[in-house]
């Protein structure tokens, strides 16, 4: 039997993926799943999602010793202590560490897939072992597979789009029933090619980071599978995965 595949526009596809019990990956190339692969591969302990600001600030009473990050309009917010770049969270800053992280758009897409189980993380950093996990697990119980491009205020993000089909791509195509979704990622993801980098300096979310002196979080987050460890998000916190071993332990 093959195994379904979708690939959801934006955030709030997550509410579809939710409703066919699917297991989930959510991709937020620019920057926030890249931050958490980062993050945990650099040992931070885990990582809390919050949605808002005031839920992060919340939480940051309750977890005083939690590092509070995160980004809007992709600067840090007043009052946090890390920002949102993959290159902030060296294992010096956060080895150890809980990480509450709130950010424009990736962190919603982690509220509405609050129930479901497994929900994997990945980027073009992690691309390739989070293609394997989530086929195996969804292959070992039967169940399909929603690849979540979080996209930007509610709209395709061509990064997040290429990426899921590169995920894709590290699964045997030939053992997936497709939906014309993830069919499209698939060529968007081949017509990216090698050109990664340039791909996400022109999309519109890498030309406003570029535009605010953040190139090199680009180029950062351009590199294809630089991290093996797939993040997972079980009841509310993201952990280090089964796949945990990293190529590099900084940056
Ligand atoms: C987001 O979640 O919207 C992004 O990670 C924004 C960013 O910091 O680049």
């Amino acid at each position: 039997m093959t195994v379904e595949v979708h690939v959801e526009l934006r955030a709030s596809g997550a509410v579809d993926a939710v409703k066919r019990d699917d297991i989930m990956v959510i991709i937020d190339v620019l920057r926030c799943s890249s931050t958490i692969i980062v993050a945990l591969a650099n040992g931070a302990s885990e990582i809390i999602p919050a949605s808002t600001i005031g839920k992060a600030k919340e939480l940051k009473k309750r977890h005083p010793n939690y590092v509070l990050a995160g980004e809007r309009r992709g600067l840090m917010p007043q009052g946090f202590e890390l920002g949102n770049s993959p290159r902030e969270f060296t294992s010096e800053k956060i080895y150890g560490k809980g990480i509450i992280l709130t950010t424009t758009n990736g962190t919603k897409a982690f509220e509405i897939a609050k129930d479901a189980r497994p929900v994997f993380v990945g980027s073009f950093l992690n691309a390739e072992a989070a293609g394997k996990a989530v086929y195996v697990g969804a292959k070992k119980n039967s169940r399909g597979i929603s690849l979540i491009a979080c996209g930007r205020a509610g709209r395709l993000s061509i990064e997040d789009f290429a990426c899921a089909g590169t995920i894709l791509e590290m699964m045997p195509t030939d053992k997936l029933t497709l939906s014309d979704g993830a069919h499209a990622a698939l060529f968007a993801s081949k017509g990216a090619g090698e050109n990664v980098a340039a791909l996400l300096c022109s999309s519109e979310h890498g030309r406003y980071l570029k535009s605010i002196g953040l190139t090199k979080d680009i180029e950062f987050c351009s590199q294809m599978n630089r991290y093996t460890n797939v993040p997972v998000f079980e009841e509310g916190r993201i952990y280090t995965g089964g796949f945990s071993r990293h190529k590099t332990t900084n940056h």
